[in-house]
């Protein structure tokens, strides 16, 4: 299959670390960014001990500009980004009544606005290039909306309106853009939900568990396939039956 590179946002987090291991298993060229350089330091060894040899570089997704110089620098380090996994994100839970300024922007800067930090430097070269695969890792609470997260349900329901957008733009060029909508998976983000809470939220899950992050990873790794050229524009829901659009 042909070499690609691939950059994933957020790459050493839960689901993004093994977007990044499914990848790199397919042959790719896998970069990811970074902004603790110590935690940074402690994933690459424990790739490393693993096999994958991952191209790390410092960047606030948050931050244009910071995108652009990260961006740039894995170019020269592991050539045109030819596939893009936008998968950063966090949350900062609370009902809306009690949400301050400070983390509705946090969540909406670093879910929704990085979406077009990390892409506009890339997407020129795709077009160039007349080939490439973006995709959005949005989720279930963009679709359905969550109790506690005015915030991130409408950052991540964004990221969505910018695939679709995307996708029409750029069908011209070989470029796919879909949406992937994770449900709650088993990751430090939703392992912080207090447990009460969390036990409730997998008591409506008709799968019955938490889904794994491989079980994301696996749909990100067909999206961005060769033979997934006619695959754009979708939004793909893998929550365990949790959410049932359609
Ligand atoms: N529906 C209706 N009522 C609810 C509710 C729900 N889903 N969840 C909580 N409540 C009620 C409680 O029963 C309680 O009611 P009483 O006051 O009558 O007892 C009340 O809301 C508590 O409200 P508070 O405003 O005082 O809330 P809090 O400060 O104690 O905590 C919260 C609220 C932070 C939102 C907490 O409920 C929580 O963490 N909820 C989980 C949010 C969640 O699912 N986050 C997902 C994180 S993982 C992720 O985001 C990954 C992904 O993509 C899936």
């Amino acid at each position: 299959m042909t070499q690609r590179t691939a950059l994933v946002t957020g790459g050493t987090g839960g689901i993004g670390t093994a977007i990044v291991r499914y990848l790199a298993r397919q042959g790719h060229r896998v970069a990811t960014n970074y902004r603790d350089p110590a935690k940074a330091e402690a994933w690459r060894a424990a790739m490393k001990q693993e096999g994958y040899d991952v191209v790390l570089v410092q960047g606030d997704v948050s931050d244009p500009a910071s995108c652009e110089t990260m961006v740039r620098e894995i170019e020269a380090q592991a050539g045109p980004v030819e596939i893009l996994v936008n998968n950063a994100g966090i949350t900062r839970d609370t009902t809306f009544h009690k949400m301050s300024y400070q983390q509705w922007m946090d969540v909406v800067n670093t879910n929704l606005n990085a979406c077009f930090n990390v892409t506009r430097p890339v997407i020129d070269g795709m077009r160039g290039r007349k080939w490439g695969r973006i995709v959005q890792i949005s989720s279930i609470n963009g679709q359905k909306g969550q109790y506690g997260q005015a915030n991130y349900a409408a950052a991540k329901a964004g990221m969505h309106g910018f695939s679709i957008s995307l996708a029409q733009e750029n069908a011209k060029f070989g470029i796919t853009v879909n949406t992937v909508s994770p449900g709650y998976v088993a990751t430090d983000m939703v392992m912080a939900v207090p447990e009460e809470v969390r036990e409730k939220i997998v008591a409506q899950i008709p799968v019955g568990r938490l889904g794994k992050p491989e079980e994301i990873a696996h749909a990100v790794a067909f999206l961005t396939g060769e033979e997934a050229a006619w695959i754009t524009g979708t939004n793909l829901a893998i929550n365990g039956g949790h959410y049932m659009g359609w």
